[in-house]
């Protein structure tokens, strides 16, 4: 089937009736950007329902890592479920909870031997991951970034830095975080460029930081987006990271990475850290990590984990349809999905980067394997930040068939399902590319 094929206004008379009921019972606080109302999908189609079908470039935000329903993923959820669908695996014991975590010591790019807990989201795992950096070390503070998103309960919360109105009207937040900037390249907060930069953003650590806030025996832990995802697809240099790695370890800070978004292969590598030389004390997990089940882990380096019963836990943590599921997805990412995403991601970006001639909305094409941005500007030379033509872009784009969601304030994000193939990557840059026509015709 060839895709997309749209064949009603958007949205079509049963999306606007759905919609209508939705805005009247369902929290407005959600980011609906475009009006999709999804009836079934499979691979990285996406049929809504008035009969319309879409190529999907957003994986219900990075989570699709298998693609929409994929078999494997559906039989090992149909198999767990009929047997149990839930026991707790904090109070009893189930063979797929200790089989994902034997499967994620292994996978981890952790030194030594390492353990798992488990919870639901990605939110949550950054809450035990931040808990347990506490807790391991005794100190009460925690360096993040801004333009970071660690999610959105109150110890997490107080981590992100992306955007005024994720945090306004919730504070006062959680004391002891503190912000440093992130290797945003293209847009650096030192004005330096990639090429005779050494990640001197981090000396505001060292020189401000440490200098006049504290001590760094005082901070448990950096957390850290390898990719920022929320905040625009940016993507630290790998230099950035080494250096991050050398200064925590120096003062027997704990460096956590944050994958919840940059993880599960999307980057064509199992964990985007991965693609720098370094070895973090935890790693947060989730999205990706079950194909669309609910689950998140904070896998942790075994020696820290020594929190005593009854320290952490979560009653749906670890449920056994989403370890099944997980374990199923590890399987396919592992079998060929990961080298999909490093293939297919390297001939869109490609494509992508190409589209830069035509359209001078384009000022930035960035990313790894599968997740890639795209940042619109008004003006390459002042990169003024092109923020309504952004969400035009992207409605433009979704009434012609293709869906893709923003990211930070004025970038496109790619984030399909690992299944996408060259044809249908080819086919997401040829409707970006007339999306943007529409869009700069107009301005
Ligand atoms: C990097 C990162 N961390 C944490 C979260 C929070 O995950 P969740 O929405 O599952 O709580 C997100 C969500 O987008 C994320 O992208």
């Amino acid at each position: 089937m060839t895709l997309p094929d749209i064949r009603t206004t958007l949205p079509g008379p049963k999306a606007k009736a759905l919609i209508a009921r939705d805005g009247a019972v369902v929290s407005p606080s959600y980011t609906r950007g475009y009006p999709l109302v999804i009836k079934r999908a499979s691979g990285a189609s996406v049929e809504d329902v008035d009969g319309n079908m879409f190529l999907d470039c957003a994986a219900g935000i990075a989570v699709n890592s298998t693609g929409h329903s994929h078999p494997d993923v559906v039989r090992a959820i149909t198999e767990q479920a009929q047997r149990f669908l839930h026991m707790s695996g904090t109070d009893f014991y189930y063979d797929v909870q200790v089989r994902l975590a034997e499967e994620l010591a292994a996978l981890v790019p952790i030194d030594g031997s390492a353990r798992s807990f488990f919870g639901n989201s990605g939110t949550e795992a950054i809450e035990a991951s931040l808990k347990l950096a506490r807790h391991a070390t005794g100190r009460p503070n925690i360096i993040a970034f801004f333009g970071g998103f660690h999610g959105r309960t109150m110890g997490a919360l107080a981590l992100t830095a992306s955007k005024p109105v994720q945090r306004r009207g919730f504070g006062p937040f959680m004391p002891g975080v503190y912000h440093a900037p992130f290797a945003d390249c293209y847009r650096c907060p030192l004005g330096l460029k990639p090429d005779d930069c050494e990640a001197e953003c981090l000396d505001f650590i060292e020189h401000q930081l440490f200098m006049h806030l504290m001590t760094p025996e005082e901070v448990a832990a950096v957390v850290i987006e390898p990719i920022q995802g929320e905040g625009g697809y940016v993507v630290a240099p790998t230099q950035f990271l080494e250096r991050l790695r050398e200064l925590t370890a120096e003062h027997g800070i704990l460096l956590v990475v944050d994958e919840v978004q940059s993880g599960m292969g999307r980057t064509g590598k199992m964990f985007a850290i991965e693609h720098a030389n370094v070895k973090p004390d935890m790693i947060a997990i989730a999205k990706g990590i079950a194909s669309g089940m609910p689950l998140g882990v904070s896998v942790a380096r075994a020696d820290l984990m020594t929190w005593p019963p009854g320290a952490h836990a979560s009653t749906f943590g670890g449920n056994p349809v989403s370890c099944a599921a997980a374990l199923a997805t590890i399987k396919l990412l592992k079998e060929s999905l990961i080298a999909n995403a490093a293939e297919v991601g390297a001939h869109l970006k490609e494509g992508l980067t190409a589209l830069m001639d035509q359209h001078p909305l384009i000022g930035d094409v960035r990313g790894r394997g599968l997740m890639i941005g795209v940042e619109l500007v008004r003006d390459r030379t002042t990169k003024e930040r092109a923020i309504q033509e952004r969400d035009a872009v992207v409605n433009a784009a979704f009434r012609r068939g293709l869906l893709v969601l923003g990211a930070g304030k004025n970038s496109i994000r790619f984030s399909p399902p690992l299944v996408l193939t060259r044809e249908q990557a080819d086919t997401a840059v040829r409707v970006l590319s007339e999306a943007l026509t529409e869009v700069e015709g107009r301005t």
